[in-house]
């Protein structure tokens, strides 16, 4: 029997994306649509962002058929996202894929946008399977999990306020930087002294231990402010051009070191040396060189290209993949929910 073949549906946020699976690895094709709509506003709009996926999302999912060759006819089994995102964005791919998957008579799996983040690594390194401990980065969530294994997943850590990927986009407007931020800010900080300005590690300090709730949870909103207030005394003395890639350098190491560190202090607590980084932060170079650096060689470090960090639909087929297996298939009356609870995901106890 051949491989199935899973066409996934990605529409969570401004990403109109589908991808057809062959097996667990196997991309036979592939498109990832941005809007580019929400850098006129500087952030993503949702009414529009629902509005793009409707206009292109029959044109996305043509053109992997072609690229594929196959017809809708030939496909096994449909994945989407079902959350969180944004309501309006996902009820747009959940409705498409269900009237398809429904009309043909194929199953239809439900998936969870942070887990399939996890999965994206796997698609394109056999070895990025669990367990792993995993910093899942984005524009809506910061998670630090231990993957025992697919399906299990213990919270160590979250955010209490601000995404890290959205602190990298406040940071890219303060900047004026264009959104996404967290690219521009890396291309600018590249060129920065990042010790020119000293900012503050949120919820990072040598006495805590672990046990307090501190130890492996983030906080950005408070880094975020502290670069506000150099960018409006900078600009007070007309010198923003002259700082930025200052600027940029000193917040992306100080968002990167409390994000490497508490994932160390992960590693250290679990004993698991083998780190994923997800979501689309972890396209960030200058992250996963340091992840790299502070795990050692002892350790293994897996990421997804930077196609694959970003929102795409083949992590979203890969997840199905896995969920299929499991029996997770939809029933008719599916919906969206935007602010679906991770599956699978225990509380630590420590
Ligand atoms: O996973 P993703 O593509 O969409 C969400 O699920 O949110 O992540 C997007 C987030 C945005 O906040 C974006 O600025 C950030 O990831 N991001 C980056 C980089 N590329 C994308 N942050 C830092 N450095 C990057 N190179
Ligand atoms: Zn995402």
């Amino acid at each position: 029997m051949r491989d199935q073949l899973v066409l996934g549906i990605e529409s969570s946020c401004d990403e109109t994306s589908a991808a057809l699976l062959l097996g667990e690895t196997e991309i036979l094709g592939h498109v990832i649509l941005s809007q580019d709509i929400h850098r006129v506003y500087g952030g993503v709009v949702p009414e529009l962002a629902a509005r793009a996926h409707l206009a292109v999302i029959d044109d996305v999912a043509d053109e992997v058929m072609r690229q594929a060759e196959v017809s809708l006819g030939d496909i096994d089994a449909f994945g989407v996202t079902v959350g969180p995102g944004l309501i309006g964005a996902l009820l747009v791919g959940v409705c498409w894929t269900k009237a398809i998957a429904f009309g043909l008579g194929r199953p239809l799996v439900p998936v969870h946008h942070m887990e399939a983040h996890l999965f994206a690594p796997s698609i394109e390194d056999p070895e990025a399977v669990p367990p792993f401990v995993t910093l899942l980065a984005s524009g809506g969530h910061t998670l630090l999990l231990h993957a025992t294994e697919w399906g299990q997943y213990r919270l160590l850590g979250e955010t209490r306020d601000d995404a890290a990927g959205e602190a990298f986009d406040k940071v890219a407007k303060l900047l004026e930087l264009p959104y996404p931020g967290g690219p521009e800010v890396e291309a600018v900080a590249r060129d920065g002294d990042a010790s020119r300005y000293s900012f503050p590690r949120p919820m990072l300090r040598g006495d805590q231990a672990l046990g307090d709730a501190s130890y492996f949870d983030f906080s950005f909103s408070g880094l975020k402010t502290a670069v506000a207030q150099e960018v409006q005394a900078v600009k007070e003395i007309g010198a923003l051009e002259a700082e930025r890639t200052h600027l940029a350098a000193s917040f992306q190491e100080a968002a990167i070191d409390v994000l490497v560190t508490k994932t160390m202090r992960a590693v250290d607590a679990t004993g698991c040396q083998r780190v994923l980084l997800g979501g689309g932060v972890a396209a960030n170079q200058a992250l996963r060189s340091e992840m790299g650096r502070r795990l050692g060689p002892r350790g293994h470090l897996f990421h997804a290209s930077t196609r694959l960090s970003l929102d795409n639909g083949a992590m979203v087929a890969r997840c199905a993949v896995f969920r299929l297996d499991r029996g997770d298939v939809a029933e008719g009356n599916l919906g969206a929910d935007a602010s679906l609870p991770f599956p699978g995901l225990s509380i630590s106890e420590d």
